[in-house]
């Protein structure tokens, strides 16, 4: 039963069982893990080159016979990555966001239709763009200041990357010193890739070397832009193409298309295929054109991104949490194959979701091996009639998880039976698994007493976006709270106090060094203070991700606050659990939808949560061992006319769309409600203004035209 790690390795790794395997791979990934760290960050290994290498060769025998077994941050995957926490952090001045996808022609519609909308055009004619390639491969950022280049940085988190300045001196593509005039601060944005040529010949040289290969050329690029040895990287054929920009001390140009050309005149490669489009149906045409071209670029890319021209009005567009308005990308058809489904196993996530996955033979498609697909929830199983045995095919588009789209029938088995989705739990207390009428997925009823679901709740709150606690991945979750170490997040901060005296014990585990206990320590005593919004995001409140959490963190400043006015919204709640107006549920309930993209779903979620005394005592607990959950500081406007006020809007305006004069506004740090209320301070009437005009005399509140709005802060000239 219990037999050790180094015990297994005597056992061939065909005759190992899935579960010795899995237990050996643990103890093999932590073992690598920090032989690597003792290799490449302290210069100090304690056991040979040789020694090291048999490891990788057992873990990699291990994955190879157990595929399911090798997951994302497994070391044979993290080929050439540094170790985490290897490079210097470096916070983006102007953050590194992400694009929205567009798929179908209705969606670039979409797209052209909400920028006309936002900024209050009669149609689309006139309104230019600028096509570009959609590189694939790893997004970097380039400070240069009077001309040279003073620091390279990764995306990251989109907020904080890494800093990969050494590295990147390596890169020929890079200037190191710009040409011709430049402004004084400069941070170009761009993608490092590898030509596909140049990635077959790596891939070769690495397999002749007996080195790892790479999954494909994006992956090969961030893996060794993120050399720890710059030297390793001075060997990678890395090219750069330049694209956009951060901060800048005065503007390029006034368009996109015209920036391009700067950034060209400095020494920037700009992708040659980058074209100035006039309407929706040139926008096609080039991604037709693209899309045939593809095979024969020298680069992989995964679609084509458009950018609107006129940089004012990107300006005035803005971004959303993540994505700007005034681009999108619009991808290619994701790569297909066909392959044997052998198994269906079921997950259990984090709110007791029992999610199928298909457990595959595995195959390539589009230069990545599929070994395991999502099959969503018994529905869809039901919909495509996925069954055991069934030959599949399986799409994978960019970074999505790979799916199943169809079976092909003819090569369906005679005997095969459709799909019993269980109606237990897979957790050895096998609690029953309930549906409810209307819902997708079936979940575990088992709540925290479901093994799964703890160590899935656990795992997110130590995950990266959430409290980011560093060496405490899901092996070592999944061991200590096998072991009752850490029952919740709780326990957590209250490891070192109850394991101090037994740390001897604690380091005797598998994979453990008394070094890599200390560490441990030290990354969780780090998060004692936490960011307002990290901690609700950590909570794994259902719909709670992390834009939701920062809208709360920043409705409510505090937790105190925030606790406070969520057990007043849950009463109110439980009085009316069937009112369909949040106004007439009660104050607190009605202060949490107004929040912008809060609807009553999501709010019932968060009342649930509250409303549920386990989750209270465990939130409770948690704000006993932390030090100081830090208030939500608003991003800087320091001083603005508007600042803390707030704003109503009604009727028509003429120079902006509502949603632009409300993000205006908020980012003005006003605040701006649905209905005049006596904490109104300005109403501004457009055209055609109902009955919220009488409602602001009746209560006092100023009006304001939309003029005297745009003068008051500060843009009535340009208007
Ligand atoms: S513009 C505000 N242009 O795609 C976002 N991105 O899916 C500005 N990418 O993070 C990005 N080619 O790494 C832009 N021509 C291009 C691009 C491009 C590739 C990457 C970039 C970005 C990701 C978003």
């Amino acid at each position: 039963m219990s037999d050790t790690a180094a015990s297994l390795r005597h056992i061939a790794v065909d005759a190992l069982t899935l579960d010795q395997a899995k237990r050996e791979h643990d103890a093999l990934a932590a073992a690598i893990a920090h032989h690597r760290a003792l290799y490449y960050q302290k210069d100090a290994p304690e056991i040979s080159d040789a020694d090291y290498d048999a490891l990788e060769r057992r873990l990699n025998g291990i994955e190879a016979r157990f595929p399911e077994l090798a997951r994302e941050d497994s070391p044979t995957r993290t080929v050439g990555a540094a170790p985490a926490g290897g490079f210097r952090k470096v916070r983006h001045a102007v953050p590194m966001l992400s694009l929205d996808n567009a798929f179908t022609a209705e969606d670039v519609d979409g797209f052209i239709e909400q920028i006309v909308r936002f900024l209050n055009l009669k149609s689309a004619d006139g309104l230019e763009f600028v096509a570009e390639p959609k590189i694939d491969g790893a997004s970097l950022s380039l400070r240069y200041e009077d001309g040279a280049l003073v620091q390279a940085a990764t995306r990251g988190d989109g907020a904080e990357g890494e800093d990969v300045t050494a590295n990147v001196r390596t890169i020929a593509d890079i200037p190191h010193r710009l040409t011709g005039p430049a402004p004084r601060v400069l941070d170009v944005r761009g993608e490092v890739y590898m030509t596909r040529a140049e990635f077959f010949a790596l891939n070769a040289r690495q397999a002749e070397a007996g080195e790892k290969v790479f999954a494909n050329p994006r992956n090969a690029a961030a893996g060794s832009l993120r050399q720890l040895d710059a030297k390793i990287t001075a060997k990678r054929p890395l090219c750069f193409f330049a694209y956009t920009w951060g901060e800048l001390s005065e503007p390029l140009a006034e368009t996109q298309w015209d920036s391009l050309q700067r950034l060209r005149a400095m020494g920037f490669k700009v992708p040659g295929q980058s074209t100035l489009c006039r309407s929706k149906d040139e926008l096609l045409a080039y991604y037709a054109r693209i899309g045939a071209e593809r095979p024969d670029l020298p680069f992989d890319i995964d679609g084509v991104v458009y950018k609107v021209n006129r940089l004012d009005l990107q300006e005035r567009l803005g971004f959303r949490t993540r994505t700007p308005r005034w681009a999108t990308a619009h991808k290619f058809p994701a790569e297909k194959a066909q392959t044997l489904l052998k198994a269906i196993t079921i997950q259990v996530g984090r709110t007791g979701a029992l999610t199928p996955v298909a457990e595959l033979e595995p195959i390539t498609v589009g230069g990545v091996v599929v070994s395991r697909a999502t099959l969503h929830n018994a529905d869809e199983i039901a919909r495509k009639d996925i069954r055991v045995g069934d030959t599949v095919v399986v799409q994978r588009a960019g970074d999505v998880i790979p799916q199943i789209v169809e079976v092909v029938q003819d090569r369906r088995p005679a005997d095969s039976q459709p799909y019993a989705f269980p109606t237990v739990c897979p957790c050895k207390l096998a609690t029953p698994a309930h549906r409810e009428p209307g819902e997708a997925v079936t979940r575990c009823t088992g709540e925290l007493a479901c093994p799964y679901q703890a160590v899935e709740r656990l795992r997110h709150f130590t995950s990266r976006n959430a409290f980011d606690i560093e060496g405490l991945g899901i092996e070592r979750i999944q061991l200590f709270y096998d072991q009752d170490r850490i029952k919740a997040p709780a326990d957590i901060f209250r490891l070192e106090s109850r394991e101090a005296q037994r740390l001897d014990k604690l380091v005797n585990m598998t994979g453990f060094g008394k070094k890599s206990v200390e560490n441990l320590f030290k990354a969780i005593d780090a998060r004692r203070i936490i960011a307002f919004d990290r901690f609700i995001f950590a909570l794994g409140i259902r719909q709670v991700g992390e834009a939701t959490a920062k809208l709360l963190a920043r409705a409510y400043r505090t937790v105190g606050h925030w606790r406070e006015r969520m057990l007043a919204a849950s009463a109110e709640r439980a009085a009316k659990p069937d009112e369909t107006k949040p106004e007439l549920v009660g104050e607190a309930y009605a202060e949490l939808c107004a929040i912008e993209q809060i609807g009553m779903s999501v709010a019932d979620d968060i009342v649930e949560f509250f409303a549920e005394p386990h989750n209270l005592a465990a939130l409770d607990d948690l704000l006993s061992v932390l030090t100081e959950v830090q208030e939500f500081v608003p991003p800087r406007v320091t001083s603005s006319p508007v600042l803390g006020k707030t704003v109503v809007f009604t009727g028509t305006l003429e120079t902006m769309g509502r949603s632009e004069a409300k993000a205006k506004a908020e980012a003005l740090g006003a605040k701006v409600a649905g209905s005049v209320s006596a904490k109104t301070d300005y109403l501004i009437v457009g055209a055609d203004a109902g009955s919220k005009a009488a409602k602001a005399r009746e209560l006092g509140v100023a009006t304001l035209t939309e003029q005297e709005w745009l003068d008051l802060i500060g843009q009535g000239a340009e208007a």
